[in-house]
């Protein structure tokens, strides 16, 4: 895969192993981080994580976030190890060791290990934290010249898709077989309604209006997708409005957004062209405005 405007961090490449890894207070090599197997991350995925990016060593988005993760770690009842102001710190540190550029900062903060395996909370555990940089994996050149495949899927996720927590195996299950069908997403429903992508949050185009699905425990509060929100100035005038299924088929342009794809057209949907195949005027707007966001 080509990379497209990646400002590559001599420190992370060729091996993300040999990059450095924040683990419960200490600094070392990732290949060297451990944790126990009795971990509940481990044993009962039992953890929120989240996703950043840098671009030119700058973190975008980092308030929003530290505030989802906040967020998740509410809703699952784990203590939130750090202060923003430490999360700060740590990433700083990571960004600074592998160079800047552009970047991949993953964090994870498990319940901890305990003595034992069961499913109640153990009393008086200490939650385990990870975090380290990978470099960026953007789209290919050809993926935003062309845009990309997608498939449609019944979403089969729990009721709490709102928390991000680690727990991904439909994700995981979902992007295989979006991957074997030869697509880059599966786009997800629920009686008829689109909810979400896999991996991203999903927008169609209408008649020149830009609809997303609003927030609900249905997905993912995508730090992506509000910030493209945030571009109604710049005349990209995006409506919190569900859609269902037939009028994803039948969208003028359909994009997929996350931190790790930006804004990245969908122009093939269950083998059928969007529109008339190509990326649409609106989605180019939005990429270029996105690309200014980024790098303000
Ligand atoms: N995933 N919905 C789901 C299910 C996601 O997993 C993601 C991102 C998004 C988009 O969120 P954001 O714009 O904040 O990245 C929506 C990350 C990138 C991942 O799991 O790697």
């Amino acid at each position: 895969m080509a990379p497209l405007e990646r400002r590559v961090s001599p420190a992370l490449e060729p091996d993300v192993n040999a990059a450095l890894a924040y683990l419960n207070g200490q600094w070392l090599p990732l290949s060297e981080a451990r944790v126990s197997v009795l971990d509940r991350g481990f044993l009962f995925a039992d953890g929120a994580y989240e996703v950043l990016a840098t671009y030119d060593g700058r973190l975008l988005g980092e308030t929003e976030h530290l505030a989802r993760l906040e967020r998740s770690l509410g809703e699952l009842k784990i203590r939130n190890p750090h202060s923003r102001a430490e999360w700060q710190a740590i990433f700083a540190r990571l960004i600074r060791e592998a160079g800047g550029g552009d970047l991949a900062v993953y964090l994870q903060v498990t319940r901890g290990a305990a003595s034992g395996r069961s499913h109640a909370f153990p009393e008086n555990i200490t939650p385990t934290v990870v975090a380290y940089c990978s470099p960026l994996p953007s789209p290919s050149a050809q993926a935003r010249a062309q845009g990309v495949a997608a498939i449609t899927v019944p979403d089969p996720r729990w009721a709490r898709c709102d928390i991000k927590s680690t727990s991904l195996l439909a994700n995981v299950l979902l992007t295989q077989q979006a991957k074997e069908a030869g697509a880059n997403e599966a786009i997800l429903h629920r009686d008829g309604r689109v909810t979400e992508g896999s991996s991203s949050n999903v927008f169609i185009v209408q008649r020149g209006a830009v609809l997303t699905t609003p927030d609900s425990v249905e997905i993912l509060p995508g730090i992506t997708r509000n910030l493209l929100a945030q571009l109604r100035a710049d005349g990209i005038d995006v409506i919190a409005r569900g859609f269902s299924l037939d009028e994803l088929r039948a969208a003028d342009e359909i994009w997929i957004t996350s931190t790790t794809r930006e804004v990245l057209a969908v122009t093939t949907l269950d083998g059928k062209p969007i529109g008339n195949g190509n990326p649409g005027k609106i989605y180019a707007r939005a990429y270029q405005l996105f690309q200014g966001l980024k790098r303000r």
